[in-house]
């Protein structure tokens, strides 16, 4: 007999910590009756366990799928509300996938489904630090005080968002801006009111990486399975590192800078005196980088 939560996460199912909450929810059921209690055990050789009616088979095998989210589509298995799910562009997918974290319904860019519950926990999870790229088109164009202070960290629900990278890219006209943000957070809508709280709000949201993973030629609806190489580089990322969180931020930005590292990129954050790691990344051709030292953890 085992507990309930470590069964579904041995299955695939979910991280130990999402599948209580499945548990609390009633979504799972062991033979037939909903089980909301966290300590109930089960022998799954034995017992029938369902989760939203399906049977848990243990341990499928692990399956990374990356997926091009189109706008327009909900991040879970299935919207209460009855709008399109990003399930329904995995059909061709037979293991039970679910997303890591979340794009809003009007969010595009990369999206990793997975059944691996231990990896999913990791990439999720605050101290894990992995880094997520967007690029943001916003009203207005921010000046270079906005900027950084969206790159120091801005308010959010009365908790700063922690330091970030932001930089600005070629295109912008009075009207609009185009930027690069790298953040190691998920917190709900984050960028979207990262902006909002400088006055410039997201007109168009994608996002072009997570940690090592990015293809920007995987088009808008399209997905593939991981390569193995990149499932190693995303557990590598995966770690917890015990560092601050912007190492991995600009890790990341790092390596999806365009163009090669110049002085002023080097020098941009030298004003602020502390001995930790920088964020710093190359800024796009003929773009501004912002970019803030960490705080300590
Ligand atoms: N930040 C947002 O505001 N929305 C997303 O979908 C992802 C990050």
């Amino acid at each position: 007999m085992e507990r309930l939560q470590k069964i579904l996460s041995q299955a695939g199912i979910a991280s130990r910590r999402a599948s209580e909450e499945l548990m609390t929810q009633g979504r799972v059921t062991v033979n037939g009756a909903p089980v909301r209690e966290l300590g109930t055990k089960a022998d799954p050789a034995v017992d029938d366990i369902r989760v939203d009616g399906r049977r848990v088979k243990s341990a499928e095998r692990p399956r990374y799928v990356l997926l091009n989210k189109p706008k327009g589509y909900v991040t879970t298995r299935s919207d209460p509300q009855r709008r399109a799910t990003v399930m329904e562009l995995l059909k061709a997918v037979r293991e039970y996938i679910y997303p890591v974290g979340r794009l809003d319904f009007d969010t595009e860019g990369l999206l990793l489904l997975t059944n691996d519950g231990e990896l999913a926990a990791q990439l999720t999870h605050p101290r894990h630090e992995v880094a997520r790229v967007y690029e943001v088109k916003v009203a207005g164009v921010p000046d270079a005080h906005d900027l950084s202070r969206v790159a120091k960290g801005v308010p959010i629900d009365g908790r700063r968002t922690e330091p970030a990278h932001v930089e600005m890219l070629e295109g912008k006209d009075d009207r609009h801006a185009t930027l690069r943000i790298t953040i190691a957070e998920g917190r709900n809508r984050q960028v979207r009111r990262m902006f909002d709280s400088i006055g410039h709000p997201v007109d168009y949201l994608r996002r072009i990486a997570i940690g090592p993973l990015k293809d920007p030629k995987l088009k808008p609806g399209h997905w593939r399975d991981l390569t193995p190489g990149e499932v190693a580089a995303l557990k590598r990322s995966a770690k917890p590192v015990g560092l601050p969180k912007p190492r991995e931020v600009a890790k990341a930005a790092a390596s999806n800078g365009t163009t090669p590292k110049t002085e002023r990129a080097r020098t941009a954050g030298s004003k602020v005196g502390t001995t930790r790691p920088k964020v710093s990344t190359p800024p796009a051709r003929g773009g501004k980088s912002y970019e803030r030292r960490p705080r300590r953890p």
